[in-house]
């Protein structure tokens, strides 16, 4: 199975680079299935009923999230009834939104789709280690092809999450820093991974906001309004192979594409 994981999408820039690219990406590597963070979506905060309609029209098959994901408060309702969106597994219980997905590709080959957040630096949630190691047992049931985005600030959380799944699962992707590592890798027991896929669309900004701005809050220190620039745009995705019999990944490479 020939996944494409594509990093968070940024904005309205972002999402023209996805209209404009994705489409001969996967021909390219003759992608089944693809999917992207969409936290940042919508003016790099969110992602609205529209936006992600337009993405999925485009042909992302699944959304991953993190810390932005309830940021525009209008789109909470959808968030709670689209499956193709998933909040990350390990928020609290009560937290609304969908906890994983089975997608079937064209070839009916079955994929596992998981989110966690990690700890370090970020809001309140479970331990990702505990919770996964909770549902892997439904999953593995259901297929043996399962892909996790552990979207995290710290290198050494996400690294760990690679190390305790390999063997268990079929890929762990990292997202939520925005800057694309050169660490992808095939793990010992057959997991792809790499700490951070990074992502699509304004690079020559700080993480997607003008680096005027960014620049004049942490200078000053006082508060500023974010603008999503539209400067350096990029792809940045990762594509893995996996062998849909045993689960195991066979290839991964990384794309940071200029375009
Ligand atoms: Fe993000
Ligand atoms: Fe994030």
């Amino acid at each position: 199975m020939k996944i494409l994981f594509i990093g968070d999408i940024f904005g309205k820039y972002g999402r023209q680079v996805i209209f404009d690219y994705l489409p001969s990406l996967k021909d390219e590597f003759e992608i089944d299935v693809c999917i992207s963070n969409g936290e940042n979506v919508a003016q790099g905060r969110g992602i609205t009923e529209k936006t992600s309609r337009k993405l999925f029209e485009a042909g992302i098959d699944i959304f991953t999230s993190g810390n932005h994901l309830w940021d525009q408060r209008d789109s909470i309702s959808f968030l709670e009834t689209e499956k193709r969106i998933l909040k990350p597994l390990n928020y609290p219980e009560k937290a609304l939104g969908n906890n994983y997905l089975i997608h079937y590709t064209a070839n009916k080959q079955k994929l596992a789709v998981v989110c966690l957040i990690g700890q370090a630096f970020m809001g309140p949630a479970n331990s990702p280690f505990e919770t996964i190691d909770k549902f892997l047992p439904e999953l593995r049931k259901k297929t043996n092809n399962i892909l996790v985005d552990i979207h995290a600030e710290a290198t050494a959380e996400k690294r760990a999450m690679g190390f305790y799944l390999d063997g268990r699962v079929s890929a762990v992707i990292g997202t939520h820093t925005h800057i694309q590592t050169a660490d992808e890798e095939i793990l010992p027991q057959g997991t792809a991974y790499i700490t951070d896929v990074g992502m699509t669309g304004p690079h020559d900004s700080v993480i997607g906001i003008k680096k005027n701005i960014i620049l004049e809050r942490m200078v000053t220190g006082m508060p500023t309004r974010y603008e999503v620039s539209s400067e350096g745009l990029q792809i940045n995705a990762i594509f893995i192979n996996i062998d849909d019999k045993t689960g195991r990944a066979v290839e991964i490479q990384r794309i940071k594409r200029k375009v």
